[in-house]
């Protein structure tokens, strides 16, 4: 492992991207690069798992990507579907993953069965501790906000919150990722270089890490070559450089 000795990021996002544009390539429907797309997501989890990455989060499917065309937000959900089915198969055979699972995004809007499976996939990793996986579905980092605002809305109307008892850390605990750590690195594939309502607010101090290869063609020697060029980087969150 090339990355020995480097201090790894905390927690790692990522926003798994080109699949479509990688099953153009090879003169495939796009559905068989989010097929291919969903295999490296496995690969990956368990490579970041291997070197001792204790957050990962991935970019699946965005408030947005319901613009697509129904084939293909079906052929995604149906990947969710076998996913989910496959985790339970696993831990009934005793293979399970040390991995905490959650969700994030609106469960509003998603396949009522699809919720439901998601629902017991938590429940049943929240005594996991290995390592932190979430999954961006029907995830945008502006309702996100929107979201918490509202509950944070509700406590005021309550009268259990007064206006000036918002505080940053009270909106962070209402959103999807309340206790977890900012990511430190979010690494995009596929040669754009835009969040796409990614983590809006956790984001404001991560490093940003840009790379041409496709998400279907993306290996564990991408995820080192991410990690040893955040290393290099110097954050400084607002202070002074370091010597
Ligand atoms: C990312 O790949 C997967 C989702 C957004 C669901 P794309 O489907 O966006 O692939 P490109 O960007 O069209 O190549
Ligand atoms: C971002 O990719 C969403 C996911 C990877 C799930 P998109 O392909 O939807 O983003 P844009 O449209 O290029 O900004
Ligand atoms: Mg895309």
């Amino acid at each position: 492992m090339p990355i020995d000795g480097i201090s790894l990021p905390q927690h790692i996002a990522i926003i798994m991207d080109g699949n479509g544009r990688w099953a153009k390539q090879r003169g495939l429907v796009r559905t068989e690069g989010h097929k291919k797309g969903a295999e490296v997501f496995r690969k990956i989890c368990r490579y970041a798992s291997d070197i001792g990455v204790r957050y990962l989060t991935f970019y699946a499917f965005s408030t947005e990507n319901w613009k697509r065309s129904k084939q293909e937000v079906g052929a995604i959900m149906d990947l969710l579907r076998n996913y989910l089915f496959e985790m339970e198969e696993r831990e009934r055979e005793n293979e399970g993953s040390g991995y905490r699972i959650r969700f994030i995004g609106a469960r509003e809007g998603m396949p009522a069965d699809i919720v439901e499976l998601m629902d017991a996939a938590e429940a049943r990793s929240a005594d996991k501790t290995h390592m932190h996986i979430n999954i961006a579905v029907n995830y945008g980092g502006r309702a996100e906000i929107v979201h918490a605002a509202r509950l944070l809305g509700e406590q005021i109307k309550a009268g259990a919150l007064q206006p000036e008892e918002i505080t940053e850390e009270r909106l962070s605990a209402l959103l999807y990722t309340a206790d977890q750590p900012d990511p430190d690195l979010i690494i995009r594939p596929s040669g754009e270089q835009r969040l796409s309502n990614f983590l809006v607010w956790q984001s404001a101090y991560a490093e940003f890490y840009y790379d041409d290869v496709l998400w279907p063609d993306f290996t564990p020697e991408d995820l080192d070559k991410a990690i040893l060029a955040y290393a290099k980087r110097d954050r400084r969150f607002g202070g002074v450089q370091s010597q």
